[in-house]
């Protein structure tokens, strides 16, 4: 596979320049950072409303996605902050119901952007679909693949007539592959058909071409098919992600006695070596990963149970599952370099993409990206969030951040609302006992607390509040 980038892209010479780094975004109230995020995004009024309304998908459109449909399931929506990619600024809408997730990737990603950014690239864009041939004896395999690739032509132009559309936006099926299974239970063979789907995801597109192309197949191999549908190992659809972190943005500031940033960046290294042997590892390291791809291709309206299966599908391409990034110190010891290379199969046109209310407005605040484009957004998004699962283990430990985000959960579980869910959550933390107990019996605290103190205030001032 060349290295050579298929497209990249930079900033629009038209786009003003905008800096992801909101500060202080977590702090603000949700009206104002929706102000905050139109600000950077020139969104829409029409979009902007739909932020407001809480269950923003109609029934109508609920129904028609799927069969037997009884309404609709929202998660949370956040903002991740402070990307930098190839020089341009974003920021990432992230659909997901993990907390620390979407602090995480700002977080990291701050310290990217504080590195000089990440560098993103997608370097095959061609998804897959598969015809399998059966009712051949092996002898006859070899014989079977010269007809097909003998007629490659030919069948290019009979896939290529199915979507002349696709055709005029400069996609298509692309060439022919075989592959041979002549030790199976069942021998067989499969043809592979490639196909730049531009902006689609083209799940559809190439089932097509596959149903399209079944018969000539069976007549060229002298076989019979069998299955006909497209591959979610996107293998030739490869997007990467790079990064270069000075070490000080790694530094723990509670920590800043006992370990520097080059001892944080070095301890990384090695957590990297762990997730690239053992596969117990890889898998978490790995879900860390996802933890950044899935909320932004969730939001963006794609299908992420295709992205997954396809990731960790690579993840074990060598027979070995193992991590899918790389993280080790630079030759001359100064930087911290991190590589992620992940298939995604996605789209930005058609489908969910164009109907679902959400999955417009998650396009839109990232400045309707191509395919390409929105590729090595999640690919950034799943460094980023490698990278703040990483810096969390060698250092604190994942449970202090964590701990901190399910103890607001818990207090709200309990019944805390408004400044009280800090208050409970902080307390609960403060004396190491974040359990739904402890919530409830330190809400019950500050209430009676709060009563005697308005007890205490006497009856002229309670006489004023209520006037
Ligand atoms: C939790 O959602 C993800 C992590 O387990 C990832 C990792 O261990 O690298 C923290």
């Amino acid at each position: 596979m060349s290295e050579t980038p298929k497209e990249i892209f930079t900033k629009p010479s038209d786009t003003p320049i905008r800096s992801s780094r909101l500060k202080g975004f977590f702090k603000l109230d949700r009206g104002e950072r929706i102000d905050a995020l139109r600000a950077f995004t020139d969104l829409p009024v029409d979009q902007t409303r739909i932020l407001g309304q809480d269950g923003s998908l109609s029934f109508d459109l609920a129904d028609l996605f799927i069969e037997n449909a009884i309404g609709s399931y929202p998660l949370p929506l956040g903002i991740a902050t402070n990307f930098k990619v190839n020089g341009r600024d974003f920021v990432l809408p992230m659909a997901v119901e993990e907390s620390s997730v979407v602090a995480a990737a700002s977080n990291a990603a701050r310290w990217i952007y504080d590195s000089g950014g990440f560098e993103a690239l997608c370097v095959d864009n061609l998804m897959i679909g598969q015809i399998q041939i059966l009712d051949l004896p092996s002898e006859e395999f070899d014989h079977a693949e010269l007809e097909i690739l003998r007629h490659q032509k030919q069948l290019l132009e009979l896939a290529n007539q199915t979507h002349p559309r696709l055709v005029m936006r400069g996609g298509g099926a692309r060439s022919l592959e075989v592959r041979k299974f002549p030790n199976a239970e069942i021998p067989f063979m499969v043809v592979h058909v490639l196909v730049d789907t531009r902006d689609a995801m083209g799940a559809n597109l190439i089932n097509t071409i596959c149903e399209k192309l079944a018969p000539e197949i069976a007549i060229l191999s002298g076989g019979r098919v069998g299955l006909r549908i497209l591959s979610n190992l996107a293998d030739r659809k490869i997007f990467k992600a790079r990064v270069r972190v000075l070490p000080e943005v790694l530094q723990v500031k509670e920590l800043t006695d006992e370990i520097t940033g080059l001892e944080v960046a070095r301890r990384i290294h090695e957590a990297a070596i762990f997730a690239w042997e053992d596969p117990y590892r890889a898998t978490t390291h790995n879900k860390g990963i996802m933890n950044g791809v899935d909320p932004v291709a969730i939001a963006t309206g794609n299908d992420w149970r295709a992205i997954e299966s396809g990731c960790h599908a690579y993840a074990a391409r060598t027979g070995q599952y193992r991590a899918l990034s790389r993280w080790r110190m630079s030759a001359d010891k100064k930087r911290l370099e991190g590589e992620l290379e992940i298939p995604i199969q996605l789209g930005t046109v058609g489908g969910v993409t164009r109907l679902h209310p959400l999955a417009q407005l998650g396009l839109r605040i990232l400045g309707n990206p191509s395919s390409v484009e929105l590729g090595c957004l999640m690919a950034c998004a799943g460094l980023a969030s490698n990278l703040a699962a990483l810096r969390a283990l060698v250092t604190t430990g994942i449970q202090r951040g964590h701990m901190k985000l399910h103890a607001k959960n818990l207090s709200l579980a309990a019944g805390a609302r408004g400044n009280e869910v800090e208050v409970v959550a902080n307390q609960m933390v403060i004396e190491k006992r974040v359990s739904a107990s402890a919530a409830e019996k330190i809400l019950s605290s500050i209430r009676a607390q709060t009563i005697s103190e308005v007890v205490s205030l006497g009856p002229n001032l309670r006489r004023g509040e209520a006037s």
